[in-house]
């Protein structure tokens, strides 16, 4: 890591004025006042989400009773984020499974695949998603052949998915842990979209990194890029930072380059949705604009991503899927027209940050430094079967 005076200006709080009171706060750092998916009950039981389309105007949860739900709370993202898809989608089976529980065992595990295979339709890109409903596909092939009843499969595979949940917590921490001595006292980072714990189960995954090294007394400054268009980092970022006391200052996505120019950013941490096998990173859409500009600077860009975020069965970023979504996302943006009618749109919802831009993926088991296909091969060896 560059020695700090080598990697520009300290920071300075605009307006505010005095910065080492701004600091001290970061030391303070608070825990989530909020859950971003909480299961309530016993197997039939029923998922809550904050409802994130909401936030910041409002919070409010949602109860999923159907897997139907499910299904639309990730499509429309009232819950989102590569690792919380994933464990939504767990509880999703669990939620479409309930139906089933007096049906033959053959039946029951019939509904499981279906059920499984209809919330893959939901989003394409994070394969956290996939590799989710994968684990509860197999679980029920697995746990069928000790199982003597539907119910009592359907009670084995709510265990899975709180196993789910309660690992993609612990890998948070993990993260944050192994992340935060890539920090030190004085740092800015920027992140673009929100990876934080309303995208995850836990504390998130670049914001966990922040959290950490708050948490260590570390004084980190957060610059959060809004994102476009449906404005994560402005809405969901910049609300958790500031409930939990990490000082955060907002800038719309095309102000990235003006702040890492004038020597306000140390480093850039951001997510991801799906890791190829040779590092190369799809996270929200700007995030390639943004490795590109920190290369440029020469500011080290990161990425925070669990094991689960990883697809080693694809060799390259080209084989990601990249979502596409509705144009009225960029022409009605929040319910304003702010463009003309009839004209084209094109909407990715991602982009894939090529590898030789990434200076290292932290992740629950440490940090890979200049990721290659053979170092993350032997970083997710024991995950190899
Ligand atoms: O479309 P979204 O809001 O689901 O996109 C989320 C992101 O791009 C996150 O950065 C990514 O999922 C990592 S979350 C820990």
């Amino acid at each position: 890591m560059p020695e700090l005076a080598l990697l520009g200006p300290a920071y300075v709080v605009p307006s505010t004025g005095n910065l080492k009171a701004k600091r001290t706060m970061a030391l303070e750092t608070k825990p989530a006042p909020y859950f971003t998916l909480r299961w309530n009950g016993g197997a039939t039981g029923t998922l809550t989400l904050i409802d994130q389309t909401l936030l910041p105007e409002q919070y409010a949860e949602i109860e999923c009773r159907t897997v139907e739900q499910v299904w639309e709370a990730i499509k429309v993202l009232r819950v989102r984020g590569a690792p919380a898809i994933g464990v939504s989608a767990a509880y999703g089976v669990v939620i479409g499974a309930q139906t089933h529980c007096a049906s033959p065992l053959s039946h029951f595990q019939q509904r499981v695949v279906e059920v499984a295979d209809y919330l893959a339709t939901s989003r394409p890109t994070a394969v956290n998603l996939f590799w989710a409903l994968d684990r509860m596909k197999a679980a029920s092939k697995t746990l069928a052949a000790t199982s003597s009843t539907a119910a009592e499969l359907h009670d084995k595979l709510l265990d899975e998915a709180i196993r789910i949940d309660n690992e993609d917590r612990a890998m948070c921490e993990a993260i944050g842990l192994h992340g935060s001595g890539l920090l030190s006292s004085g740092m800015t980072v920027l992140t673009h979209c929100n990876a934080g714990g309303l995208a995850t189960a836990g504390d998130g995954t670049a914001l966990s990194v922040m959290f950490a090294a708050a948490k260590l007394g570390k004084s980190i400054h957060v610059f959060a890029d809004e994102t476009r268009p449906l404005l994560q980092g402005a809405r969901l970022t910049a609300w958790e930072l500031q409930k939990r006391n990490i000082p955060v200052t907002l800038i719309c996505d095309n102000m990235a380059a003006q702040v890492m120019k004038e020597g306000r950013v140390h480093m850039v941490i951001t997510g991801a949705d799906r890791i190829a096998a040779n590092g190369d990173s799809a996270n929200k859409i700007g995030t390639y604009g943004v490795a590109v500009l920190a290369k440029h600077h020469g500011i080290p860009f990161c990425v925070a991503a669990p094991s689960s975020t990883f697809d080693l069965a694809i060799p390259d970023g080209s084989h990601i899927p990249i979502e596409q979504r509705a144009s009225t996302e960029i022409t009605h943006g929040f319910g304003r027209q702010t463009a003309p009618d009839g004209i084209a749109v094109y909407n990715p919802a991602f982009d894939v940050t090529p590898a030789d831009l990434i200076h290292a993926i932290i992740t629950e088991r440490g940090v890979i430094f200049a990721p290659t296909s053979e170092t993350i091969r032997e970083h997710l060896a024991p995950r190899i079967s």
